[in-house]
């Protein structure tokens, strides 16, 4: 793929995706790199609609193939409005979660929990088409144990998502099929996300230079 770079972030709910990200931007403008920066499921308008819609406890009998479609159609329209003209322009796009998280959440989790055979091969399918198989340079893998990441997911007042609210097994397969997916792909770099956040940070940012140059 010619033109900027794409660098994606993900890991399972509560593994700190959000203030690493955070962190990982500060570095980015105190280096004086641009970048823009967009997340998932959402990042436009249409996007941030079918979020809304994902996410919501009351959608709780959402089909599984209706909710691989969603997530698709999401992407399809960040892919298309924002990140494919902006590569293009070869500028720096980094992005919170992209194809990866629906192999992992609608995909293999899927596969291990409910035994549903062809799921994974169906989601990637799914999302070639969406993506135009646009994949990311490099990608960083947060890695938490479940248990320790639920806790941090949880708001305030102790509520969580529709999807964060599926039980600590199918976090547990979440896991277990994120640590397979970066065996097979060699842009993943897996982070140990226990810790400080600076400690974390660091983890971070070596993995990112040892595997792309970020000024080209
Ligand atoms: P977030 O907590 O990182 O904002 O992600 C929102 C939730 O959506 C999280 O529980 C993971 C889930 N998700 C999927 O299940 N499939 C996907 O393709 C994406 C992008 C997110």
């Amino acid at each position: 793929m010619p033109g900027g770079k794409f660098i994606t972030f993900e890991g399972g709910d509560g593994t700190g995706k959000s203030t690493q990200i955070a962190l990982f931007l500060e570095y980015l403008q105190r280096e004086g790199i641009e970048y823009i920066f967009t997340r998932e499921p959402g990042g436009t308008a249409i996007s941030e609609r079918i979020r809304q819609i994902l996410l919501d406890p009351a959608c709780g009998e959402m089909a599984d193939m209706t909710e691989v479609l969603l997530y698709a159609a999401a992407r399809a329209q960040l892919a298309r409005e924002l990140i494919l003209p902006a590569r293009n322009d070869g500028k720096l796009v980094v992005c919170d979660r992209w194809v990866d998280s629906s192999i992992v959440y609608q995909g293999m989790a899927k596969e291990m929990m409910d035994l549903l055979a062809g799921q994974e091969e169906a989601v990637r399918v799914v999302n070639g088409f969406a993506t135009v198989g646009m994949e990311p340079d490099v990608t960083i893998l947060l890695d938490l144990d479940p248990a320790e990441a639920l806790g941090r997911a949880q708001g305030p007042d102790g509520s969580l998502d529709r999807i964060e609210s599926r039980g600590e097994d199918y976090h547990r397969a979440v896991r277990e099929s994120y640590l397979a997916l970066a065996e097979q792909e060699a842009r993943i770099r897996v982070v140990d996300a226990a810790g400080s956040a600076e400690a974390v940070h660091a983890r971070v940012l070596a993995a990112v230079l040892s595997a792309t140059e970020l000024v080209s």
